[in-house]
Protein backbone atom coordinates (compact mmCIF):
# COMPACT_ATOMS: atom_id res chain seq x y z
CA UNK A 1 0.00 0.00 0.00
CA UNK A 2 1.10 3.56 -0.83
CA UNK A 3 1.77 5.56 2.32
CA UNK A 4 1.77 9.35 3.20
CA UNK A 5 4.76 11.03 2.31
CA UNK A 6 5.18 14.07 4.68
CA UNK A 7 8.54 15.64 2.93
CA UNK A 8 6.75 15.80 -0.07
CA UNK A 9 5.55 18.78 -1.84
CA UNK A 10 2.59 17.52 -2.13
CA UNK A 11 0.02 18.58 -0.11
CA UNK A 12 -1.12 15.71 2.64
CA UNK A 13 -4.85 15.64 1.53
CA UNK A 14 -3.75 15.72 -2.09
CA UNK A 15 -1.66 12.63 -0.98
CA UNK A 16 -4.86 11.28 0.59
CA UNK A 17 -6.94 11.70 -2.59
CA UNK A 18 -4.18 9.83 -4.81
CA UNK A 19 -4.72 7.39 -2.39
CA UNK A 20 -8.02 6.94 -2.80
CA UNK A 21 -7.77 7.00 -6.70
CA UNK A 22 -5.16 4.36 -6.97
CA UNK A 23 -7.03 1.95 -4.65
CA UNK A 24 -9.88 2.50 -7.21
CA UNK A 25 -7.22 2.35 -10.15
CA UNK A 26 -5.95 -1.41 -9.16
CA UNK A 27 -9.35 -2.31 -7.87
CA UNK A 28 -9.44 -2.76 -4.44
CA UNK A 29 -12.44 -0.19 -4.14
CA UNK A 30 -14.99 -0.68 -5.77
CA UNK A 31 -17.81 1.23 -6.87
CA UNK A 32 -20.63 1.16 -3.87
CA UNK A 33 -17.26 0.24 -1.58
CA UNK A 34 -17.54 2.08 1.73
CA UNK A 35 -14.24 4.06 2.00
CA UNK A 36 -11.79 3.51 5.38
CA UNK A 37 -13.41 5.86 8.44
CA UNK A 38 -11.97 9.07 8.85
CA UNK A 39 -10.02 8.10 12.03
CA UNK A 40 -9.31 4.78 10.88
CA UNK A 41 -7.29 6.36 7.80
CA UNK A 42 -5.76 9.10 9.81
CA UNK A 43 -4.12 6.16 12.22
CA UNK A 44 -2.93 4.31 9.30
CA UNK A 45 -1.11 7.05 7.81
CA UNK A 46 0.06 8.67 11.15
CA UNK A 47 -2.10 12.14 9.92
CA UNK A 48 -5.04 14.21 11.31
CA UNK A 49 -8.75 13.36 11.19
CA UNK A 50 -9.27 17.26 9.39
CA UNK A 51 -6.53 16.34 6.50
CA UNK A 52 -8.47 13.27 6.21
CA UNK A 53 -11.59 15.12 5.83
CA UNK A 54 -10.89 17.74 3.64
CA UNK A 55 -9.40 14.76 1.26
CA UNK A 56 -12.91 13.43 1.47
CA UNK A 57 -14.41 16.51 1.20
CA UNK A 58 -12.52 17.40 -1.88
CA UNK A 59 -13.29 14.12 -3.56
CA UNK A 60 -17.13 14.49 -2.42
CA UNK A 61 -16.79 18.05 -4.34
CA UNK A 62 -15.51 16.61 -7.51
CA UNK A 63 -18.13 13.86 -7.34
CA UNK A 64 -15.91 10.49 -6.71
CA UNK A 65 -17.44 9.53 -3.38
CA UNK A 66 -20.73 10.03 -1.45
CA UNK A 67 -21.41 10.70 2.52
CA UNK A 68 -24.17 9.03 3.89
CA UNK A 69 -25.72 10.00 6.99
CA UNK A 70 -24.44 8.11 10.05
CA UNK A 71 -22.60 5.88 7.80
CA UNK A 72 -19.36 7.27 5.95
CA UNK A 73 -18.12 7.95 2.44
CA UNK A 74 -18.82 5.74 -0.40
CA UNK A 75 -17.02 5.54 -4.20
CA UNK A 76 -19.96 6.39 -6.87
CA UNK A 77 -20.56 4.78 -9.84
CA UNK A 78 -18.26 7.31 -12.21
CA UNK A 79 -19.76 6.45 -15.75
CA UNK A 80 -23.53 5.18 -15.22
CA UNK A 81 -25.76 7.86 -17.35
CA UNK A 82 -29.13 8.19 -15.75
CA UNK A 83 -32.45 7.40 -16.63
CA UNK A 84 -33.97 11.03 -17.24
CA UNK A 85 -37.64 11.46 -17.50
CA UNK A 86 -38.45 11.97 -21.47
CA UNK A 87 -42.06 13.16 -21.08
CA UNK A 88 -42.04 14.69 -24.47
CA UNK A 89 -40.89 11.19 -26.23
CA UNK A 90 -44.23 9.96 -24.26
CA UNK A 91 -47.45 8.55 -26.70
CA UNK A 92 -50.76 8.49 -25.11
CA UNK A 93 -52.63 4.98 -24.61
CA UNK A 94 -56.10 3.19 -24.92
CA UNK A 95 -56.76 1.04 -22.44
CA UNK A 96 -55.14 -2.20 -23.61
CA UNK A 97 -54.47 -6.40 -23.07
CA UNK A 98 -51.55 -7.84 -22.32
CA UNK A 99 -49.52 -9.01 -25.89
CA UNK A 100 -46.54 -11.16 -24.48
CA UNK A 101 -47.95 -13.51 -22.03
CA UNK A 102 -45.62 -16.71 -22.92
CA UNK A 103 -42.03 -14.20 -22.67
CA UNK A 104 -44.00 -13.58 -19.43
CA UNK A 105 -43.98 -17.25 -18.56
CA UNK A 106 -40.63 -17.97 -19.84
CA UNK A 107 -39.08 -14.92 -17.39
CA UNK A 108 -40.90 -17.21 -14.32
CA UNK A 109 -39.31 -20.65 -15.36
CA UNK A 110 -35.97 -18.52 -15.46
CA UNK A 111 -36.11 -18.05 -11.89
CA UNK A 112 -36.57 -21.78 -11.17
CA UNK A 113 -33.46 -22.73 -13.20
CA UNK A 114 -30.79 -24.69 -11.78
CA UNK A 115 -27.34 -22.84 -12.23
CA UNK A 116 -28.40 -19.62 -13.53
CA UNK A 117 -28.30 -16.45 -12.10
CA UNK A 118 -31.96 -14.98 -11.94
CA UNK A 119 -31.81 -11.42 -11.99
CA UNK A 120 -35.22 -11.37 -13.63
CA UNK A 121 -37.29 -11.76 -10.79
CA UNK A 122 -37.31 -8.69 -8.03
CA UNK A 123 -36.42 -10.94 -4.72
CA UNK A 124 -34.80 -8.15 -2.34
CA UNK A 125 -34.72 -10.59 0.89
CA UNK A 126 -32.11 -12.81 -1.40
CA UNK A 127 -29.84 -10.05 -0.30
CA UNK A 128 -30.05 -10.54 3.26
CA UNK A 129 -32.36 -13.43 3.58
CA UNK A 130 -33.42 -14.12 7.36
CA UNK A 131 -34.28 -17.72 6.85
CA UNK A 132 -32.65 -18.77 10.12
CA UNK A 133 -33.94 -16.15 12.22
CA UNK A 134 -37.83 -17.29 10.92
CA UNK A 135 -36.96 -20.92 11.07
CA UNK A 136 -36.19 -20.71 14.71
CA UNK A 137 -39.07 -18.70 15.81
CA UNK A 138 -41.05 -21.48 13.64
CA UNK A 139 -39.88 -23.98 15.78
CA UNK A 140 -40.60 -22.29 18.91
CA UNK A 141 -44.25 -21.40 17.53
CA UNK A 142 -44.99 -25.42 16.40
CA UNK A 143 -43.91 -26.21 20.11
CA UNK A 144 -46.28 -23.96 21.43
CA UNK A 145 -49.38 -24.62 19.04
CA UNK A 146 -49.90 -28.29 18.49
CA UNK A 147 -53.02 -29.65 16.89
CA UNK A 148 -53.76 -25.54 15.74
CA UNK A 149 -51.04 -25.24 13.52
CA UNK A 150 -53.26 -27.90 11.26
CA UNK A 151 -56.49 -26.18 11.48
CA UNK A 152 -58.60 -23.34 9.52
CA UNK A 153 -57.43 -19.97 11.04
CA UNK A 154 -60.04 -16.84 10.99
CA UNK A 155 -60.99 -15.21 8.02
CA UNK A 156 -59.10 -12.12 8.46
CA UNK A 157 -56.22 -13.45 10.18
CA UNK A 158 -54.03 -13.58 13.21
CA UNK A 159 -55.39 -11.24 15.85
CA UNK A 160 -52.08 -10.53 17.09
CA UNK A 161 -50.73 -9.82 13.71
CA UNK A 162 -53.27 -7.28 12.66
CA UNK A 163 -52.57 -5.62 15.80
CA UNK A 164 -48.75 -5.13 15.42
CA UNK A 165 -49.46 -4.00 11.59
CA UNK A 166 -52.40 -1.91 12.82
CA UNK A 167 -49.64 -0.45 15.30
CA UNK A 168 -47.16 0.56 12.17
CA UNK A 169 -49.61 2.31 10.24
CA UNK A 170 -50.91 4.21 13.63
CA UNK A 171 -47.05 4.79 14.34
CA UNK A 172 -47.33 6.80 10.47
CA UNK A 173 -50.26 8.94 11.70
CA UNK A 174 -53.00 6.64 10.14
CA UNK A 175 -56.12 6.47 12.11
CA UNK A 176 -56.33 2.15 11.36
CA UNK A 177 -58.11 -0.62 13.79
CA UNK A 178 -56.88 -3.83 14.05
CA UNK A 179 -60.02 -5.00 12.70
CA UNK A 180 -59.70 -2.95 9.75
CA UNK A 181 -57.31 -5.57 8.44
CA UNK A 182 -57.39 -8.17 6.16
CA UNK A 183 -54.60 -10.81 6.21
CA UNK A 184 -54.35 -12.03 2.76
CA UNK A 185 -52.25 -14.66 1.14
CA UNK A 186 -49.22 -12.37 -0.20
CA UNK A 187 -50.16 -8.92 -1.70
CA UNK A 188 -51.24 -10.72 -4.92
CA UNK A 189 -54.75 -11.41 -3.07
CA UNK A 190 -54.78 -8.23 -1.38
CA UNK A 191 -54.87 -6.60 -4.61
CA UNK A 192 -57.07 -8.84 -6.25
CA UNK A 193 -59.74 -8.30 -3.28
CA UNK A 194 -59.25 -4.90 -3.69
CA UNK A 195 -59.63 -4.77 -7.13
CA UNK A 196 -62.81 -6.72 -6.79
CA UNK A 197 -64.36 -4.46 -4.48
CA UNK A 198 -64.04 -1.01 -6.54
CA UNK A 199 -64.52 -2.55 -10.18
CA UNK A 200 -66.31 -4.70 -12.56
CA UNK A 201 -65.20 -6.92 -15.55
CA UNK A 202 -64.59 -3.94 -18.40
CA UNK A 203 -63.24 -1.70 -16.15
CA UNK A 204 -60.80 0.85 -17.07
CA UNK A 205 -58.30 0.58 -14.23
CA UNK A 206 -55.20 3.26 -14.18
CA UNK A 207 -51.57 1.88 -14.05
CA UNK A 208 -48.29 3.78 -13.94
CA UNK A 209 -46.20 3.07 -17.04
CA UNK A 210 -43.60 1.00 -16.85
CA UNK A 211 -45.61 -1.18 -14.34
CA UNK A 212 -44.95 -4.73 -12.91
CA UNK A 213 -46.04 -7.06 -15.16
CA UNK A 214 -48.29 -9.12 -12.23
CA UNK A 215 -50.27 -5.98 -11.80
CA UNK A 216 -51.05 -6.09 -15.52
CA UNK A 217 -51.90 -9.82 -15.55
CA UNK A 218 -53.90 -9.67 -12.95
CA UNK A 219 -56.11 -6.90 -14.15
CA UNK A 220 -56.51 -8.77 -17.24
CA UNK A 221 -57.69 -11.99 -15.53
CA UNK A 222 -60.16 -9.90 -14.10
CA UNK A 223 -61.98 -9.11 -17.19
CA UNK A 224 -60.75 -5.60 -16.78
CA UNK A 225 -58.57 -2.76 -18.80
CA UNK A 226 -55.50 -1.25 -17.93
CA UNK A 227 -54.26 2.19 -19.17
CA UNK A 228 -51.25 3.36 -18.24
CA UNK A 229 -50.39 6.89 -17.47
CA UNK A 230 -46.80 8.38 -17.53
CA UNK A 231 -44.56 7.98 -14.61
CA UNK A 232 -41.26 9.60 -14.22
CA UNK A 233 -38.43 7.71 -13.41
CA UNK A 234 -37.65 10.34 -10.43
CA UNK A 235 -41.18 11.15 -8.95
CA UNK A 236 -43.74 9.01 -10.37
CA UNK A 237 -46.92 9.83 -11.92
CA UNK A 238 -47.36 13.71 -12.65
CA UNK A 239 -50.81 14.95 -10.56
CA UNK A 240 -51.35 17.37 -13.65
CA UNK A 241 -50.87 14.22 -15.91
CA UNK A 242 -53.44 12.03 -14.06
CA UNK A 243 -56.09 15.00 -13.82
CA UNK A 244 -55.91 15.35 -17.73
CA UNK A 245 -56.38 11.07 -18.11
CA UNK A 246 -59.17 11.35 -15.84
CA UNK A 247 -60.69 13.92 -17.79
CA UNK A 248 -60.38 11.78 -21.13
CA UNK A 249 -61.40 8.23 -20.04
CA UNK A 250 -63.65 6.66 -17.67
CA UNK A 251 -61.22 5.65 -15.36
CA UNK A 252 -62.96 3.31 -12.57
CA UNK A 253 -59.87 3.45 -10.25
CA UNK A 254 -56.15 3.38 -10.52
CA UNK A 255 -53.58 1.00 -8.90
CA UNK A 256 -50.85 2.91 -8.31
CA UNK A 257 -47.09 2.01 -6.63
CA UNK A 258 -46.23 6.00 -5.55
CA UNK A 259 -43.75 5.26 -2.95
CA UNK A 260 -41.28 2.86 -5.14
CA UNK A 261 -42.53 1.73 -8.36
CA UNK A 262 -41.05 -1.44 -10.26
CA UNK A 263 -39.72 -1.50 -12.32
CA UNK A 264 -39.01 2.37 -12.17
CA UNK A 265 -37.18 2.64 -8.61
CA UNK A 266 -39.23 6.18 -8.52
CA UNK A 267 -41.09 7.70 -5.92
CA UNK A 268 -44.05 10.31 -5.57
CA UNK A 269 -42.75 13.14 -2.54
CA UNK A 270 -45.30 12.78 0.55
CA UNK A 271 -46.68 16.36 -1.21
CA UNK A 272 -47.69 14.82 -4.49
CA UNK A 273 -48.70 11.97 -2.84
CA UNK A 274 -51.46 13.98 -0.89
CA UNK A 275 -52.18 16.01 -3.57
CA UNK A 276 -53.06 13.02 -5.62
CA UNK A 277 -55.28 11.55 -3.17
CA UNK A 278 -56.99 15.07 -2.97
CA UNK A 279 -57.43 15.04 -6.96
CA UNK A 280 -58.81 11.09 -6.90
CA UNK A 281 -61.29 11.40 -4.28
CA UNK A 282 -62.61 14.52 -5.18
CA UNK A 283 -63.52 12.92 -8.52
CA UNK A 284 -64.65 9.82 -6.44
CA UNK A 285 -62.31 7.51 -7.76
CA UNK A 286 -60.35 4.84 -5.35
CA UNK A 287 -56.59 4.41 -5.46
CA UNK A 288 -55.65 0.85 -4.41
CA UNK A 289 -51.81 1.70 -3.33
CA UNK A 290 -49.29 -1.10 -3.51
CA UNK A 291 -46.96 -1.11 -1.06
CA UNK A 292 -44.99 -4.02 -1.42
CA UNK A 293 -41.70 -2.02 -1.53
CA UNK A 294 -42.24 1.17 0.92
CA UNK A 295 -40.09 -0.57 3.63
CA UNK A 296 -37.43 -0.96 1.27
CA UNK A 297 -36.40 2.95 0.78
CA UNK A 298 -32.94 4.47 0.41
CA UNK A 299 -33.88 7.95 1.64
CA UNK A 300 -33.33 9.19 4.91
CA UNK A 301 -37.40 8.07 5.48
CA UNK A 302 -40.20 6.26 4.80
CA UNK A 303 -42.43 7.56 2.10
CA UNK A 304 -45.91 8.02 4.02
CA UNK A 305 -48.71 5.93 3.28
CA UNK A 306 -51.45 7.33 0.71
CA UNK A 307 -53.96 6.27 2.96
CA UNK A 308 -52.76 8.55 5.78
CA UNK A 309 -54.23 11.29 3.67
CA UNK A 310 -57.50 9.48 2.80
CA UNK A 311 -60.74 11.67 4.06
CA UNK A 312 -63.56 9.97 1.91
CA UNK A 313 -61.94 6.14 2.59
CA UNK A 314 -61.61 5.67 -0.75
CA UNK A 315 -58.03 4.41 -0.69
CA UNK A 316 -56.95 0.85 -0.11
CA UNK A 317 -53.85 -0.31 1.03
CA UNK A 318 -52.26 -3.52 0.22
CA UNK A 319 -48.38 -5.24 0.76
CA UNK A 320 -47.19 -7.88 2.20
CA UNK A 321 -43.71 -9.60 3.98
CA UNK A 322 -42.60 -10.89 0.20
CA UNK A 323 -39.97 -8.19 -0.20
CA UNK A 324 -38.70 -7.77 3.61
CA UNK A 325 -38.85 -10.99 4.61
CA UNK A 326 -40.63 -14.12 3.49
CA UNK A 327 -42.07 -14.42 -0.24
CA UNK A 328 -42.43 -18.11 0.51
CA UNK A 329 -44.83 -17.62 3.66
CA UNK A 330 -47.28 -15.57 0.98
CA UNK A 331 -48.55 -13.69 3.97
CA UNK A 332 -49.89 -10.01 2.79
CA UNK A 333 -52.70 -7.62 4.23
CA UNK A 334 -55.33 -5.08 2.93
CA UNK A 335 -56.69 -1.62 4.61
CA UNK A 336 -60.11 -1.66 2.34
CA UNK A 337 -60.96 1.80 3.33
CA UNK A 338 -64.86 2.25 2.86
CA UNK A 339 -65.07 -1.64 1.19
CA UNK A 340 -64.02 -3.28 4.51
CA UNK A 341 -67.59 -5.41 4.49
CA UNK A 342 -67.48 -6.65 0.55
CA UNK A 343 -63.51 -7.16 1.17
CA UNK A 344 -64.04 -9.28 4.48
CA UNK A 345 -67.11 -11.05 2.08
CA UNK A 346 -64.08 -11.60 -0.78
CA UNK A 347 -61.62 -13.09 1.30
CA UNK A 348 -64.01 -15.38 2.84
CA UNK A 349 -65.45 -16.77 -0.71
CA UNK A 350 -61.99 -16.91 -2.73
CA UNK A 351 -59.62 -18.13 -0.14
CA UNK A 352 -61.53 -19.12 3.19
CA UNK A 353 -57.94 -17.85 5.51
CA UNK A 354 -54.63 -17.65 5.35
CA UNK A 355 -51.79 -20.46 6.50
CA UNK A 356 -51.87 -19.10 10.30
CA UNK A 357 -48.14 -21.23 10.95
CA UNK A 358 -46.44 -18.48 9.10
CA UNK A 359 -48.20 -15.81 10.51
CA UNK A 360 -47.95 -16.73 14.00
CA UNK A 361 -43.95 -16.51 12.72
CA UNK A 362 -43.99 -13.23 11.64
CA UNK A 363 -46.35 -11.96 14.59
CA UNK A 364 -43.33 -13.50 16.55
CA UNK A 365 -40.99 -11.69 14.44
CA UNK A 366 -42.31 -8.51 14.37
CA UNK A 367 -43.12 -8.47 18.41
CA UNK A 368 -39.08 -9.44 19.16
CA UNK A 369 -37.61 -6.42 17.72
CA UNK A 370 -35.99 -8.66 14.95
CA UNK A 371 -37.81 -7.45 12.21
CA UNK A 372 -37.21 -3.76 12.47
CA UNK A 373 -33.20 -4.91 13.08
CA UNK A 374 -33.64 -7.05 9.87
CA UNK A 375 -35.27 -4.41 7.87
CA UNK A 376 -32.34 -2.01 8.47
CA UNK A 377 -29.16 -4.24 7.56
CA UNK A 378 -31.35 -5.35 4.25
CA UNK A 379 -31.60 -1.87 3.35
CA UNK A 380 -28.32 -0.80 3.65
CA UNK A 381 -27.27 -4.24 1.48
CA UNK A 382 -29.70 -3.42 -0.79
CA UNK A 383 -28.13 0.18 -1.29
CA UNK A 384 -25.05 -0.56 -1.44
CA UNK A 385 -25.67 -3.48 -4.29
CA UNK A 386 -27.75 -0.80 -6.11
CA UNK A 387 -24.90 1.37 -6.47
CA UNK A 388 -22.68 -1.48 -7.38
CA UNK A 389 -24.62 -3.08 -10.02
CA UNK A 390 -25.25 0.41 -11.63
CA UNK A 391 -21.41 0.87 -11.81
CA UNK A 392 -21.10 -2.87 -13.03
CA UNK A 393 -23.58 -2.43 -15.60
CA UNK A 394 -21.72 1.20 -16.71
CA UNK A 395 -19.13 -0.64 -16.86
CA UNK A 396 -19.88 -3.90 -19.27
CA UNK A 397 -22.94 -2.37 -21.43
CA UNK A 398 -22.77 0.05 -24.18
CA UNK A 399 -22.18 3.91 -23.46
CA UNK A 400 -25.19 5.15 -24.49
CA UNK A 401 -27.44 2.80 -22.29
CA UNK A 402 -29.21 5.03 -19.17
CA UNK A 403 -29.50 3.28 -15.82
CA UNK A 404 -31.98 4.26 -13.13
CA UNK A 405 -31.17 5.37 -10.21
CA UNK A 406 -33.56 3.74 -7.76
CA UNK A 407 -34.59 5.28 -4.53
CA UNK A 408 -35.27 1.85 -3.11
CA UNK A 409 -36.45 -1.57 -3.94
CA UNK A 410 -34.37 -4.07 -5.90
CA UNK A 411 -34.32 -3.22 -9.32
CA UNK A 412 -32.73 -1.10 -12.02
CA UNK A 413 -34.41 -0.04 -15.19
CA UNK A 414 -32.00 0.20 -18.66
CA UNK A 415 -32.99 1.98 -21.58
CA UNK A 416 -30.95 0.68 -24.14
CA UNK A 417 -30.72 2.45 -27.82
CA UNK A 418 -34.39 2.66 -29.45
CA UNK A 419 -33.87 -0.22 -32.08
CA UNK A 420 -32.62 -3.07 -29.24
CA UNK A 421 -35.26 -5.30 -28.58
CA UNK A 422 -34.21 -7.22 -25.51
CA UNK A 423 -36.66 -9.76 -25.85
CA UNK A 424 -34.96 -11.05 -28.59
CA UNK A 425 -31.66 -11.83 -26.98
CA UNK A 426 -33.78 -13.36 -23.72
CA UNK A 427 -33.46 -16.81 -24.68
CA UNK A 428 -29.61 -16.39 -25.86
CA UNK A 429 -29.13 -14.84 -21.94
CA UNK A 430 -30.83 -17.92 -20.28
CA UNK A 431 -28.50 -20.24 -22.39
CA UNK A 432 -25.76 -18.55 -21.29
CA UNK A 433 -26.78 -18.89 -17.59
CA UNK A 434 -27.92 -15.31 -16.60
CA UNK A 435 -31.44 -14.17 -16.84
CA UNK A 436 -33.40 -10.61 -16.70
CA UNK A 437 -36.90 -9.50 -17.35
CA UNK A 438 -36.99 -7.85 -20.78
CA UNK A 439 -38.74 -4.15 -21.15
CA UNK A 440 -41.58 -5.60 -22.99
CA UNK A 441 -43.72 -7.13 -20.72
CA UNK A 442 -43.81 -3.94 -18.03
CA UNK A 443 -46.57 -2.59 -20.63
CA UNK A 444 -49.78 -3.98 -22.09
CA UNK A 445 -49.05 -1.70 -24.96
CA UNK A 446 -46.01 -2.79 -25.84
CA UNK A 447 -44.03 0.07 -24.46
CA UNK A 448 -40.08 -0.67 -23.66
CA UNK A 449 -39.01 -2.96 -26.14
CA UNK A 450 -35.28 -1.15 -25.27
CA UNK A 451 -35.34 -1.51 -21.81
CA UNK A 452 -34.42 -4.28 -19.54
CA UNK A 453 -35.13 -4.75 -15.58
CA UNK A 454 -32.39 -6.51 -13.88
CA UNK A 455 -32.67 -7.48 -10.22
CA UNK A 456 -29.81 -6.26 -7.45
CA UNK A 457 -31.64 -8.75 -5.00
CA UNK A 458 -28.73 -10.71 -5.12
CA UNK A 459 -25.85 -12.09 -3.12
CA UNK A 460 -22.88 -10.17 -4.00
CA UNK A 461 -20.58 -12.96 -5.74
CA UNK A 462 -17.99 -13.37 -8.84
CA UNK A 463 -21.34 -14.94 -10.96
CA UNK A 464 -22.71 -11.41 -10.85
CA UNK A 465 -19.79 -9.87 -12.06
CA UNK A 466 -19.72 -12.51 -14.84
CA UNK A 467 -23.86 -12.61 -15.31
CA UNK A 468 -23.82 -8.39 -15.96
CA UNK A 469 -20.75 -8.92 -18.71
CA UNK A 470 -22.84 -11.80 -20.40
CA UNK A 471 -25.56 -9.36 -20.82
CA UNK A 472 -23.52 -6.58 -21.50
CA UNK A 473 -21.57 -8.43 -24.56
CA UNK A 474 -25.63 -9.43 -26.02
CA UNK A 475 -26.20 -5.65 -25.81
CA UNK A 476 -22.79 -5.16 -27.47
CA UNK A 477 -23.43 -7.48 -29.96
CA UNK A 478 -27.46 -6.66 -31.03
CA UNK A 479 -26.67 -5.99 -35.14
CA UNK A 480 -27.30 -1.79 -35.86
CA UNK A 481 -30.44 -0.42 -36.95
C1 LIG B 1 -45.03 -4.17 -7.34
C2 LIG B 1 -45.42 -5.53 -6.82
N1 LIG B 1 -46.64 -5.70 -6.29
C3 LIG B 1 -47.06 -6.89 -5.82
C4 LIG B 1 -46.23 -7.98 -5.87
C5 LIG B 1 -46.75 -9.30 -5.36
O1 LIG B 1 -46.37 -9.48 -4.01
P1 LIG B 1 -46.66 -10.83 -3.24
O2 LIG B 1 -45.54 -11.77 -3.54
O3 LIG B 1 -46.71 -10.45 -1.80
O4 LIG B 1 -47.96 -11.38 -3.70
C6 LIG B 1 -44.95 -7.87 -6.42
C7 LIG B 1 -44.06 -9.04 -6.51
O5 LIG B 1 -43.13 -9.08 -7.28
C8 LIG B 1 -44.54 -6.61 -6.89
O6 LIG B 1 -43.32 -6.42 -7.42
Amino acid sequence: MRLVDKSAPEFLYQQVIDFVEHQEKIGALRAGDKLPSLRKLSRQFEISVPTVKQAYVELERQGTISARPQSGYYLKAKQARTLLPRRAKWASCEPAEISCRSLIEQVYDAVHMPDSVALGISNPVHAHPPDKALARLMRSVLSRVSEKAVSYGPVNGDPKLRLSLACRYQEQGVLVNHDDLIITNGAQEALSIALQCVAERGDVIAVESPCYFGLIELIESLGMKALEVYTSPEDGVCVPELASVIKQHSVKACLFSTAINNPLGSMMTDAQRKNMVELLEANNIPLIEDEVYSDLYFTERRPTSAQLYSEKGLVLTCSSFSKTAAPGYRVGWLLPGLFEEKAKRIKRAQSCSTPMLQQWTLTDYLMSGEYDRHLQVLRKTLRYNCERMRALIAQHFPEQVCISKPQGGSVIWVRCRSHVDTSQFFSQAIKQGVSFAPGEIFSPSGKYKNYMRISFGVQWCERIDEAIQTLGKLVHQYPDA
